[in-house]
């Protein structure tokens, strides 16, 4: 996994902003019209109070009786912290001293106080005013308890918004494990086809399904290319060998032709060679697991060394009760192919093959005291075509097939090539799954 940041942080990270910032933004508005709500309701006292002195003072009543009824007024709502005072033609009658007169009518602020101007009948005026200090106190109560409750609601949005958002992207993490499941070799056929009940999710994975599909197609198409390409050479090439072999029976044939028939007759059995093993890369996997026989591969081993003449040198360790079950020539061509190697990277020193078989796999190792493998081209060796530059330059004669070969060979057989760790030389390891008879 990357060090990156991941797409579940960001989703947390994102949505404890969008909680923290609209908690915020909810707390302003909410203040705002509590605010605005509290002005509206000290505004409609002082307008009932003014009224109230408007009902007292119809416009019959001379200035003196008014200004009377102003005064008492304004002793009645003093205990409320209001002020009030009635002028006409902006002179004041009555009620409290310190009021001015104004042209404004409505309500406003006034410094520390609200005041409203109320036009009453006979054209006079009342004047109103109320301290704005509890009103401020009211809304800056108001104020603080929306942000605390918001900041709660950001608190709440950020400690949940991990959990939620890994909820989110569980269907996203599922696809994930589906495509690392994915296997190479038969993509489109590994693919599970099931619906996640997400409409996106499973839009995805529809595409994703059908890539796999195509991507088979096209696997299949030059699998199917390699393999006839193969086998329309396998038939002119053995006519070929066949007419050298002929011509090579001729009596009286020049010594100088003679060698030159013999080295074409060696290239054509080469390339004989190298078709049958590019046959046996292209084949599809049903066709190199036609054949299931028990195969015992102490046989394999032995066999394939009195082949290839190679018992001098190497040392063997097989044991017997190592059975798999395949294709005993395709097993036989991945013993020919290791011990092959080692022999020929290893010119000289000891070759070891050691069969053994545990409870549930057996194990071919071949092991040589030659220059091994660099660290960099463990897992390439096994790619075909690969060849080491020290194997190039060498003038070591090969195609770089031979492992590609033993590789695809096990994996045709449930098992694994890999090139073990030794302190010398080389050593590659095959694990197959084993086979026993009550099996
Ligand atoms: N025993 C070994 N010791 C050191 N290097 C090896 C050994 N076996 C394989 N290699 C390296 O891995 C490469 C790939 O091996 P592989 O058997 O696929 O190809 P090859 O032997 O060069 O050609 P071919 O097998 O087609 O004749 C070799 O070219 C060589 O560089
Ligand atoms: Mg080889």
């Amino acid at each position: 996994m990357s060090g990156g940041a991941t797409f579940v942080g960001r989703v947390a990270r994102a949505m404890a902003a969008a909680a923290v910032l609209s908690a915020i933004a909810s707390a302003a508005l909410t203040s705002g019209i509590a605010w605005r709500a509290a002005v509206r309701d000290g505004d409609r006292r002082l307008d009932q109070a003014a009224q109230t002195l408007g009902v007292e003072v119809p416009a019959k009543l001379t200035d003196a009786e008014a200004a009377a009824h102003a005064d008492d007024e304004q002793l009645e709502v003093a205990p409320a912290g209001l002020r009030i005072a009635l002028f006409a033609g902006g002179r004041r009658l009555g009620g409290d001293a310190s009021l001015d007169p104004s042209h404004a009518r409505g309500c406003r602020d006034d410094r520390a106080w609200r005041r409203c101007s109320v036009g009453i009948a006979g054209g006079r005026v009342v004047e109103v005013a109320g301290p704005r200090g509890p009103l401020r106190a009211q809304a800056s109560a108001l104020a603080a308890a929306s942000l605390l409750a918001a900041l709660v609601a950001g608190f709440a949005g950020v400690a949940l918004s991990g959990r939620v958002s890994s909820r989110i992207v569980r269907p996203l993490r599922r696809l994930r494990d589906d495509v690392a499941a994915v296997d190479v070799a038969n993509p489109g056929a590994s693919w599970p086809a099931v619906n996640d009940g997400h409409a996106e999710i499973d839009a995805l994975r529809d595409a994703v399904g059908g890539m796999l599909s195509r991507l088979d197609a096209a696997l299949a198409q030059s699998q199917r290319f390699a393999a006839d390409a193969a086998h329309e050479l396998r038939t002119p090439l053995g006519a070929l060998r066949a007419e050298l072999e002929l011509a090579a029976e001729e009596p009286g044939t020049p010594p100088e032709l003679r060698a030159a028939q013999h080295r074409a007759t060696e290239q054509v059995r080469s390339l004989g060679l190298l078709v049958e093993r590019l046959l046996i890369l292209a084949a599809p996997d049903d066709a190199l697991r036609a054949s299931r026989e028990a195969v015992a591969l102490c046989e394999v081993v032995e066999e394939s060394l009195a082949a290839l003449g190679a018992t001098p040198r190497v040392r063997t360790d097989l044991d017997e009760a190592a059975h798999v079950r395949g294709d005993a020539v395709l097993l036989r061509a991945l013993v020919d192919n290791l011990v092959t190697n080692a022999l020929k990277f290893a010119p000289d020193g000891e070759v070891t093959v050691r069969v053994a078989a545990d409870p549930d796999a057996v194990t071919v190792r071949v092991e040589d005291h030659g220059p091994g493998f660099d660290a960099s081209e463990r897992e390439r060796v096994f790619e075909a075509f690969y060849r080491s530059p020290q194997a190039r330059a060498g003038g070591v004669r090969g195609h770089g097939l031979g492992l590609a070969l033993v590789h695809r060979i096990a994996a045709a057989h449930g098992g694994r090539a890999c090139v073990a760790d030794v302190p010398r030389g080389a050593c590659v390891v095959v694990t197959l799954p084993r086979w026993r008879p009550s099996a």
